[in-house]
Order: C-alpha cells, then structure tokens, then sequence
C-alpha cells in the first residue's frame, strides 16, 4: 500500500491540533468572558490598528455584559484586558502578587528591549533601577531645553529662508523628532539634531519598527524560531551596538544630563546601563509625539479650542518671554491642560502597559484568577467607557473643568500614565514637554487641517507593535501669526 495519504493525513491531523491548540482556551481561564476569536484574528491579519480593534471588538463586547475584565486571544495566547479602572488600581498596587511577566523568548519585540532594565525588571532589581532613574528625572525639568528646540522646529516649519507665511508639514513626523530630540539632550545626554538633520537612530529604528510588525509573526510568535527573521535580528542588534557606543562616549565626555547622573552609580552595570538607554530612547520619544500630534489635531479641527488655548497663553505669558518652570505651571495654564488631558485621554499614547502575570491564585473584584495568568492593563479602554465618559469619542477639554459630583471619578479614570509604584516616573518631564511646545506653537501660528487630510474624517494612527497610538501622516497647515 502506498503510505503517502497516511502520511497527510497525520502531518494535517497534526497541523490541526497545533492550530486548535493556538486557539483555544485553557481550561483553567474557561469561566472567564472571552471575546470572540473569529472577528478578532480578522482584525489581526487585515492590520486593524489597536485604537480600532478595542472600540469595535473589546469594548462593546465588555459593555454589554457590564464586565470589568475579558479575555482577548493576542500574540500567541489568551490574554486578560483589565477594563475597569479600580480593578486595575488593585492589580497595579500589588507588585508581589502581579510581577511583570518575563516575555517569551523568542520575541523580537523583547530582544530590543532587553530585560535587565526598569521597564521589564521585578522585584529587587526593578527597585534598583526605578530609584536611580526616578532621581535622575527628578534633578531637574529641563524647561530651557524645550524651549530651544520649539524654536529649532519653527526652522523646520517655516524655514527663515522663505518668504511665504503658510506652510503644510507632517507634524507627526516633526512631533517624533522634536520629543526625540528632547529626550536624547537632557535624558540621554546625546544631541541627535533629529529636528534639523536626517538622523540614522530616527531611520533604524523606524525601519525595525516596521519590521517587528509583520502581523503574520505577530499572531504566530512560533514563526520566529521556525523561520528567524536574520536580517531584522541583524539591524536591530546593530541599532542596541551604536547606544553601547554612545554609552562609552558619555563615559569620556560627561554631561549635566541624567545618563552622565546614572553612569555614578556603581550598582549598574554596562548591559543594565544600555538596556535603560534602550526603554528611555523608546518610552521618551514616541509616547511624547504620539501626544503632541494629537493634541495639534484636535486643536486643527477646533478652531475655537484653540482660539482658547491661544487666549489664555497669552494672557498669562505675554507675547514673546520665555516661560520657564514656574510659568509653564498646571495650575497657571488650567485650559491648555485641560486640553492636553483630554488629547491624552482621547488618543491615549501608551493602549495598554506591558504584561502583568499572576504569582498565585487571585481574585479580583468579583473574578478568580488562577496563578501564572498574563493580565494587561487596557488603559485606552479605560478612557474611552461610555458609563465613566458619556461621550467618550467627542474632544471635550471642559470635562475636567467642570466642578460635578462626577469630577473625582474622571479623575481617577484618567491614567495615561498607568498606575501604582510602575507608573510613568517621566509623567512631569512629559507634562511639561506637551505645555511648552504647546504654548510656543500658540504664539507662533494658527494652524488648520489641509481639505486634503486622511485624518478628515477622524484621526489615524499608525500600526504599532508596541501597541502605541501614534497618529500618522498627520499634515498641518500652519501661518504665521502677525
Ligand atoms: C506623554 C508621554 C508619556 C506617556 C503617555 C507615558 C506612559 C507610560 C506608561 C503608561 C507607563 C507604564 C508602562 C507599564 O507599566 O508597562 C510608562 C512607564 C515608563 N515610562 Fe513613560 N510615558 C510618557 C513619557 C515618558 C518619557 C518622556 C520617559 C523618559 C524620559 C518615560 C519613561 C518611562 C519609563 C522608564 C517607564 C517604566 C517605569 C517602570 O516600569 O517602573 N515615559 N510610561
Ligand atoms: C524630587 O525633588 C524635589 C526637590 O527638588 C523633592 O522635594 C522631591 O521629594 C523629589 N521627589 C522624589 C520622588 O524624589
Ligand atoms: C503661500 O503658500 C500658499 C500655500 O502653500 C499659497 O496658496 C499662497 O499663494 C502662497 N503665497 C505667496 C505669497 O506665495
Ligand atoms: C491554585 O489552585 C489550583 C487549583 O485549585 C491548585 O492546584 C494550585 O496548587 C493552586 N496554586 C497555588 C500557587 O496556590
Ligand atoms: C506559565 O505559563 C506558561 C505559558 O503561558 C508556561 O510556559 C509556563 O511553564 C508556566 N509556568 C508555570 C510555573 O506553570
């Protein structure tokens, strides 16, 4: 007998069960809510981008069964998506029971990062790094500094060169070098001169990004070791090589930025030192633009907002002086925070944080969740809940000016920034990076959305694999003011 069908029917019976078990749900989560799986692996290899796929599939699917968790199938497995945000305050209080999950090997994603670093470090280690980056971004705002490179991005808008007052540019580009720029100055302690030059980390790092995105990789995470992606593995550790150099050159030539602050500390060692340079490169420059871009939107589409903001900006800091520290202040600007308070909230930067994992059998809230289970805070889903908002989907600065009974719940469901002792230690720094660009983009220009715009008919983020919501292609019309 020929044995060939024999042979298919084993290899497809086999190739089924490995398919079935991707899919299915381990028995120890089946009385947990689960989204669909069909619609959402759909959503996955058609491309759909973050933002989209929790409004459409995550969100609604919670709401009408008045859940403050689900589980959503992603990167290989079964995730739970905390939706509620005092759910989420109990798992980001407790680092013991809910450490971050060490990712799965293999992951491209990961092996940027790295893991000896304060993003995904736990315990005794993580609390290393936390008190020396926490100190380093505490010395001081470098307000000064984001003021210079405003001025640096007027040149890339308005170049001095011409005479034309009116000038269309992709923010979302310029917003991504500016906060680079930011970052790598006072943070890194290296010039990138993103805003004026054509930098290579700016083109490397792009590059990878988009190449970690391939969806098929992302939904079949075992394809990296069946068919490992060399020539990314290649560029990406080329990219980790040249932060190790900028690292040694940091050594030679100290600065007053906090690398040359953390490089005293005797407790870090080389790889520690680059894989935090790593996270601080990545969580200090897209987050950032990721907000300025969509608060430049926002403001484009509402002239009358914006017409608020320029107000009182100008009220409170003149024409032309420098704001500094004290000037740039919340409590001295209330509409232009407000404003950046909601552009955070609408198109919140960070979807959701890096994976939690359960050190025993837990319950929380009213759910019981058995030990070793991967749990993310889904903080986009948080800011945009009918019950918590009203009207989630409508740029509303007001609402966090309006003094109602509700005023402590949006207060506490507002959390760009996450949670608990592993919140953003930057969450100042960026503040005050959004406030300062902002006033200085008032005074300058008005600014509009081109007729032409893809964002016409609402804002458009890029596919990321760090599930950031970074609007793209974001043209803007700025005219100089008289
Ligand atoms: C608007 C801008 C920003 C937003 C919305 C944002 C948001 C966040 C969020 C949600 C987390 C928690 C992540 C998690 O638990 O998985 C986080 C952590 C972190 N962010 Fe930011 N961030 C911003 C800007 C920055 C900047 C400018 C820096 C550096 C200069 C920075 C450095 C970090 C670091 C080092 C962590 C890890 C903290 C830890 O695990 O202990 N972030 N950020
Ligand atoms: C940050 O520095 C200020 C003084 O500049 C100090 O009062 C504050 O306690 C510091 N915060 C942390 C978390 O170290
Ligand atoms: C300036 O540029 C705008 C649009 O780019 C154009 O419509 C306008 O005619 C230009 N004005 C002058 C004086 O060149
Ligand atoms: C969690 O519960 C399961 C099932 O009841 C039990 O087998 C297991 O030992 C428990 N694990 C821990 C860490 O307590
Ligand atoms: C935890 O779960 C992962 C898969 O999700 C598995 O590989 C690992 O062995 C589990 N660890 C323990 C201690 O059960």
């Amino acid at each position: 007998m020929d044995p060939a069908p024999l042979w298919w029917t084993f290899s497809s019976l086999a190739v089924t069960l490995v398919i079935f078990q991707l899919f299915t749900v381990p028995s120890h989560l089946r009385h947990l809510p689960r989204v669909p799986i069909f619609p959402l692996l759909v959503s996955y290899l058609s491309g759909e981008v973050e933002d989209v796929r929790i409004k459409r599939l995550i969100l609604p699917y919670a709401n009408e069964r008045g859940e403050g968790l689900v589980l959503v199938w992603a990167l290989g497995r079964w995730m739970i998506h905390i939706l509620d945000h005092k759910l989420a305050v109990e798992m980001t209080e407790n680092l013991l029971l809910y450490p971050k999950e060490l990712p799965p090997d293999g992951l491209l994603l990961w092996r940027f990062i790295g893991g000896s670093n304060i993003l995904m470090a736990n315990g005794d280690r993580w609390k290393k790094h936390s008190r020396v980056i926490r100190d380093a971004l505490n010395l001081s705002i470098p307000v000064d500094q984001f003021i210079y490179l405003s001025r640096n991005l007027f040149d890339a808008i308005n170049p001095p060169s011409e005479e034309n007052d009116t000038h269309t540019v992709d923010f979302a580009e310029l917003a991504q070098r500016f906060a680079l720029d930011a970052v790598g100055s006072s943070v890194l302690g290296h010039d990138f001169d993103a805003i004026r030059t054509e930098s290579l980390f700016v083109k490397e790092y792009n590059g990878i990004m988009q190449d970690i995105a391939n969806p098929l990789y992302l939904i079949m995470p075992f394809l990296e070791k069946v068919f490992p992606r060399k020539e990314v593995i290649k560029r990406m550790d080329n990219l980790v090589d040249k932060f190790q150099m900028l690292l040694q050159a940091k050594r030679n030539d100290p600065g007053d930025d906090m690398m040359t602050f953390m490089l005293k500390e005797p407790t870090m060692s080389e790889e520690e030192l680059r894989d935090n340079m790593v996270v601080l490169f990545i969580a200090g420059h897209d987050t950032s633009a990721g907000g300025l871009s969509t608060l430049i939107y926002f403001l484009a589409i509402h002239p009358e907002i914006q017409a608020a903001a320029r107000e009182e900006t100008l009220r409170v800091l003149g024409p032309t002086s420098d704001p500094g520290v004290d000037t740039l202040s919340a409590a001295l600007l209330p509409y232009l925070n407000a404003c950046i308070r909601e552009a955070l909230r609408i198109n919140t930067p960070v979807s959701y944080i890096v994976p939690r994992v359960t050190a025993e059998n837990v319950t929380l809230g009213r759910y019981y969740i058995p030990s070793n289970t991967s749990l993310i805070y889904n903080i986009y889903a948080v800011h945009h809940r009918n019950d918590v908002w009203g009207d989630p989907n409508t740029f509303r600065p007001n609402r966090f000016l309006e003094k109602t009974e509700r005023s402590q719940i949006l207060k506490d469901a507002w959390v760009p920034f996450a949670s608990g002792p592993r919140q953003c230690p930057a969450r100042n720094f960026a503040l005050y990076e959004q406030r300062a660009l902002a006033v200085m983009l008032l005074r300058e220009y008005e600014w509009t959305l081109p007729a032409d715009s893809i964002h016409q008919d609402g804002l458009k983020n890029a596919f990321s694999p760090f599930a950031l919501t970074l609007p793209h292609n974001l043209h803007i019309t700025f005219t100089k003011r008289k």
